[in-house]
């Protein structure tokens, strides 16, 4: 099968991996969050495995809010490395791979984000990508000097600016912009630049950027928003979707909803791609894949279950834990809280069976390589999706266990790689070069 018919997978790899239990398992180095070096191992498995790329969720600052309190104490995600600059680090070490981080349009300026992004891009030969998030805590607010996290529209309304004014400095350079002739003692040529000279309600940035255009024409734009102001985010800028869809009819719903909205900013369905993160729990049998499932389940504390429902549902510590999920709206992640509360009316789930089912982040599949992949190829050949972010429960095992049992099916099936096309993440992905002004 061609490379452009084949899956895209790239590695979500925070923290210890995606179960809130994930530190307390007997395999996991609990101090893995903040060593470089376990990072690095997982990198490097993920480039042999021809993984697309390896991508960093993040949040500026320690996000959960002790509710109920002692929760925080028992919470592992209070230490951990700074994306960009780890992934600076694993650029330096690996040579395909992409390198995707998280950074946020609330509180940064597009300035520092267009020249950090445009270094990674450099320094890693074309492997940078940009997950643009607008951030959703109160706790984040506190770090950057407001009382208060801006609200849904503004904080849309902002990154829609933030990321046209990035695109812009990205712009910055023609590609043969820098002629560095020693002889003539010219170092560029004064009509490739363009100065972005932008004034608008957020900013005002003139330029350019100190930076050559990068080896990518500019780094891979990633979005994780998916609400209605998300997703014109998405449609006018993003290269790669990572969305959060728990079953295959909402899923393709959001799929074409997406794609449909490209033609509007003048593009077509192959320039962006949807991966919905997945969690997979792999055995030789159903019943072993079960029991790696039920022994991290088995150490959720109680305190830690109800805190991870906090932040997309809020405080449920009042309920009775083996009741009923109550009747109450989704909290700040809008796009994730709505299709939690659809879930649990469906299947009549209690809040602990919520928990546990939150526990690993996303969607998660549990069984055989064959059942695994079955479902994985269903999503890819019916409009759900191009491809998946893997969000292990655990790191390495979640990974090392996907790359032993699951990625052999998938190429059996000719559905993933076995060799890189390209050194760029944008050449891997399948997308277009980006030509200068596009
Ligand atoms: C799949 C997914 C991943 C996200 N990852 C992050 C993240 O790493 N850091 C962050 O601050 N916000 C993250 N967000 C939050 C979004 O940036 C946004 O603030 C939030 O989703 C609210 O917008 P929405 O209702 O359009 O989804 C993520 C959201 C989704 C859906």
């Amino acid at each position: 099968m061609e490379q452009d018919k084949m899956m895209r997978i790239g590695l979500s790899m925070r923290y210890l991996g995606y179960h809130m239990a994930a530190w307390r398992h007997p395999d996991v180095p609990a101090g893995g969050a903040i060593d470089f070096k376990y990072f690095l191992d997982s990198a490097r498995k993920a480039e042999a495995a021809k993984l697309d790329m390896i991508f960093f969720a993040d949040g500026i600052g320690v996000r959960a809010s002790d509710t109920p309190k002692g929760s925080l104490t028992r919470d592992s995600k209070n230490a951990e490395l700074e994306p960009l600059t780890l992934l600076a680090a694993i650029g330096a070490h690996t040579s395909n791979i992409g390198l995707v981080a998280t950074a946020s349009t609330t509180y940064n300026e597009p300035f520092h984000i267009a020249r950090k992004y445009a270094s990674l891009d450099h320094i890693s030969g074309g492997r940078a990508g940009w997950n643009v998030v607008t951030s959703w805590s109160q706790q984040e607010a506190w770090n950057f000097s407001r009382d208060e996290h801006l609200g849904y529209d503004e904080r849309y309304e902002r990154a829609d600016e933030f990321v046209d004014v990035v695109k812009k400095l990205w712009d910055s350079w023609e590609d043969d912009a820098f002629i560095r002739n020693k002889e003539t003692g010219i170092f560029y040529a004064e009509s490739k630049l363009h100065v972005a000279n932008h004034k608008g309600k957020h900013f005002s940035v003139r330029g350019p950027l100190n930076s050559a255009r990068t080896p990518q024409g500019r780094p891979i734009v990633v979005q994780a928003g998916a609400a209605e102001a998300g997703r014109e985010l998405a449609a006018k800028n993003a290269d790669v979707v990572y969305s959060a869809s728990f079953d295959i009819l909402s899923a393709r719903k959001y799929y074409a909803d997406l794609k449909s909205r490209l033609r509007k900013y003048g593009r077509t369905a192959d320039q962006m791609l949807i991966m919905p993160g997945l969690t997979t729990y792999v055995g030789k049998t159903r019943q072993e894949a079960q029991d790696k499932y039920d022994q991290l389940q088995d150490l959720i504390d109680p305190l830690s279950g109800l805190a991870i429902l906090y932040s997309t549902l809020g405080d449920l510590s009042g309920y009775d834990l083996d009741g009923p999920v109550p009747d109450i709206s989704s909290g700040p992640v809008s796009s994730i809280g709505d299709g939690l509360i659809e879930m649990a009316r469906r299947d009549n789930m209690t809040i602990r069976q919520l928990y546990k089912h939150r526990a690993s982040g996303g969607r998660q599949l549990i069984g055989t390589a064959a059942d695994i992949v079955d479902d994985m190829e269903t999503w890819f050949r019916e409009g759900a999706a191009d491809g998946f972010n893997l969000c292990p429960a655990i790191l390495p095992n979640g990974l090392e266990d996907f790359v032993e049992f699951i990625l052999p099916e998938l190429r059996r099936r000719g559905l993933f790689r076995t060799e890189y096309a390209s050194s760029t993440l944008r050449g891997n992905l399948g997308l277009k070069p980006l030509l200068f002004g596009d």
